[in-house]
This record gives C-alpha cells, structure tokens and sequence, in this order.
C-alpha cells in the first residue's frame, strides 16, 4: 500500500528501514526509454496524451529503481491553461510568444476552468495508479506562483530575471495580482490532483533564490503559505522547494511536511535549524553523477552521514537530473542510497 511506503513514512518522519529515494526530472531525456516515446509526438503532445504521459512516469520506477513516481507533466500546463500561447523548443526551453507585460494582459487571462482544461493530467494520473499498481506512490506537483510568473513574465527562461523583477519594483499592484491569481488556481489544481490519486505534492519554486529575503517573503513565501494552508490534502504529504532560500526558520513554519534542498546546503545544518518539524529532501549536486563511481558513492555516503541518524531524510538530487547524466551512473546512484543508508536507521 502506497500509505506504508517507505518514502511516504519518510515525509512524515515516521521511521524506515533505509532514506528512500527519487529523482527530480526522472523522466526524462537522459533516458533513452523516454527519448523513444518522445520522437512519436511534441512535448506538450506528451503531456497532453495520458496513456504517453503515464507510460514515461513509469519507466524510471523500473529502470532505475526509485522509491516514488512523479507524473510526467510540466509546471508551466497552468499558464498555458489559462490561454497562453506555450512551445517547449528542442535545446531552447520553453517559450511564451505573448508573454505578460500588463495589467490589462492579467485581467485577460482565463482564470475560471483552469482545472477543468487540465483534465487530462487528472487522467495521466489515474492511468498511472493503475499502471504503478501500489509498487510506488505517485507525486504529484505544480510550480509555484512566483517561478510561474517568471516564465510568464520574461516569456523564456533568463539568466538576469531583469523583466520580471522591473515588473515586480515597477508595477508591484500588478505583480501581485497575477500572483494571487497563480496562488488560487495552484491551490484548485493541487486539490484536483489529489484527489484524483496522487499520494504526495510537490511545489517547485525554482526561481525563490533570485529575490533578496524580503523580496522573497514579498513575491514568493507569502503565497506558497498561502497555497500551503489551503490545501485539502487527505493525509497526503506536502514538499515544499524553495530553490535557494536560505531562511530555513520561516521555512519550517509552512503547513507543509517536507522541505527540498538545493546542493548548496549543509543538509545537517539544515537539519539542526528545521529542528524536527519537517522531513529534509535532497542534495546531491546533479553533477555528480558525471563522475566516477567511487566519488557518487563517497558523495551520497557524505550526505547521509551529515544528515545522520534517524528518520525524515528523503535522498534526491539538489535540482533535476541533467539530460547527458549516463544512466548507469543514476542507477549505480539510487543503488548507493538504498545499501549505504541502512546503518542509519535501526530496526524498531
Ligand atoms: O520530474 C519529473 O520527471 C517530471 C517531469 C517534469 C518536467 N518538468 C518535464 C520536462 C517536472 C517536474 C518539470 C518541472 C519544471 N518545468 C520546472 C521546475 C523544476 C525545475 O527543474 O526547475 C521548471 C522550471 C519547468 C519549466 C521547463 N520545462 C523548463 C525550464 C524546460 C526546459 C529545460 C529542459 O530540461 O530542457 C521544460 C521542458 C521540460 N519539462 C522537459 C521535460 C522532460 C524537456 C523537454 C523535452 O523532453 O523535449
């Protein structure tokens, strides 16, 4: 049952036998099994096709062994929902062709049926708890309203964030009211995604660390609070990612149960500041898989014992597997976590 999996017990900070493991972005292109399905249609396609989308959220429970399945989707399924034109371009990213630089292009959006249009994710998940049949449970997730509003905003990814911050210093009033609009149509999708079967949720705000910390609080933390506290989540655990946020106090203060962490983090110092009130997820740096195996095993052994003994550590990556990671080293990985964690946990 997916209630007595080790890694939902871990998000809880119940006890378990071993730190069980998953991979952000384990879906994905370094995997030659999703490169296949890929060729047969466009990125959208895939995610629009629940029977391809649940197909490749599949394949890394059996290739590479990890603990629990994320659905294969996008963040930025939201804004597209809403009416905006989105492409996902070949070694590009993704592309807004209209991208938000108004109040007037706010009030425009399509904010009534989000959800109800993104009903084939709903079904990509149904399909997918079938196809799992309870070996893993299923995340589900959704970017938060910030890092949404970056890619709305500048219309692609950035290295500067300069449009979306004159945005946020020039039309603040505007800013925020595209992101409280974000912040109900994530709390609508997430509940939907829940109770369609998703066993966990995670919010990914990718972008959090770009902002200085009352600017974060501003633009980012007030409204994954806000999304947090309205969640109808059954029981079903809650991670937070707050990509390069530093204020671990405030942090351990949402209604969540579970907080990522970039590689940047000491996870033991984290720990100490989190003080028992969340499960800690991450943080091996994804470039490690590059290396040989000797330094993947000492780099994994080196985060489990800075986390330590006991429960509520959950192993991932600090950020997503990067498309040229060599399978064998990401299998050679999850392995890694599953023998070496074993001497931190002691059997109750
Ligand atoms: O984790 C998983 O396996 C589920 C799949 C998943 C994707 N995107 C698939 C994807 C998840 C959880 C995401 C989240 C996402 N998407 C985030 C937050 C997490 C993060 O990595 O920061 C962000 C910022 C996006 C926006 C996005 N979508 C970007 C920046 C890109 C291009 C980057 C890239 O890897 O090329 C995408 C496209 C995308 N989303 C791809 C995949 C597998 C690649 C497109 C393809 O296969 O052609």
């Amino acid at each position: 049952m997916s209630k007595d999996s080790i890694f939902i017990r871990a998000c809880k900070g119940q006890e378990t036998e071993r730190t069980p493991v998953w991979i952000m972005r384990q879906a994905g292109r370094y995997l030659p099994e999703y490169r296949a399905i890929r060729a047969k249609t466009d990125f959208l396609g895939l995610c629009k096709t629940p029977e391809l989308a649940s197909e490749v959220t599949v394949q890394p429970i059996d290739i590479i062994g990890v603990d629990a399945a994320i659905l294969f989707s996008d963040i930025l399924v939201i804004p597209e929902a809403m009416g905006m034109r989105l492409e996902v371009i070949e070694s590009k990213g993704p592309v807004f062709y209209d991208p938000i630089r108004s109040l007037e292009q706010i009030n425009n959006l399509k904010t009534e049926g989000v959800t109800e249009r993104l009903n084939y994710v709903m079904e990509a998940i149904k399909m997918t708890k079938e196809k799992l049949n309870n070996r893993v449970p299923l995340i589900g997730f959704s970017g938060a309203p910030w890092t949404l509003a970056c890619y709305m905003v500048e219309g692609k990814g950035s290295k500067s964030f300069d449009v979306i911050k004159s945005f946020i210093y020039n039309e603040p009033e505007a800013a925020h009211e595209l992101l409280r609009i974000l912040a109900d149509s994530v709390v609508d999708y997430l509940n939907a995604k829940i109770r369609a079967g998703c066993d966990a949720v995670q919010i990914f705000d990718t972008w959090a660390g770009i902002l200085s910390p009352w600017d974060c609080e501003e633009f980012s933390l007030q409204y994954i609070r806000y999304i947090c506290e309205r969640l109808e989540t059954n029981g079903v655990p809650v991670i937070v990612f707050a990509k390069g946020v530093d204020s671990m106090g405030e942090l351990s203060d949402l209604k969540c149960d579970v907080l990522g962490i970039d590689w940047t983090k000491d996870i033991g110092e984290v720990r100490g500041a989190v003080a028992g009130k969340k499960a800690i997820q991450g943080n091996l740096d994804p470039c490690v898989l590059f290396a040989s195996k000797e330094k993947i095993a000492a780099e994994t052994e080196k985060i489990l014992a800075k986390f330590g003994y006991g429960a509520g550590h959950i192993f991932n990556l600090g950020h997503g597997i990067l498309p040229k990671t060599p399978v064998e080293n990401t299998q050679y990985f999850v392995n890694c976590v599953k023998e070496l964690s074993v001497k931190y946990h002691s059997e109750t």
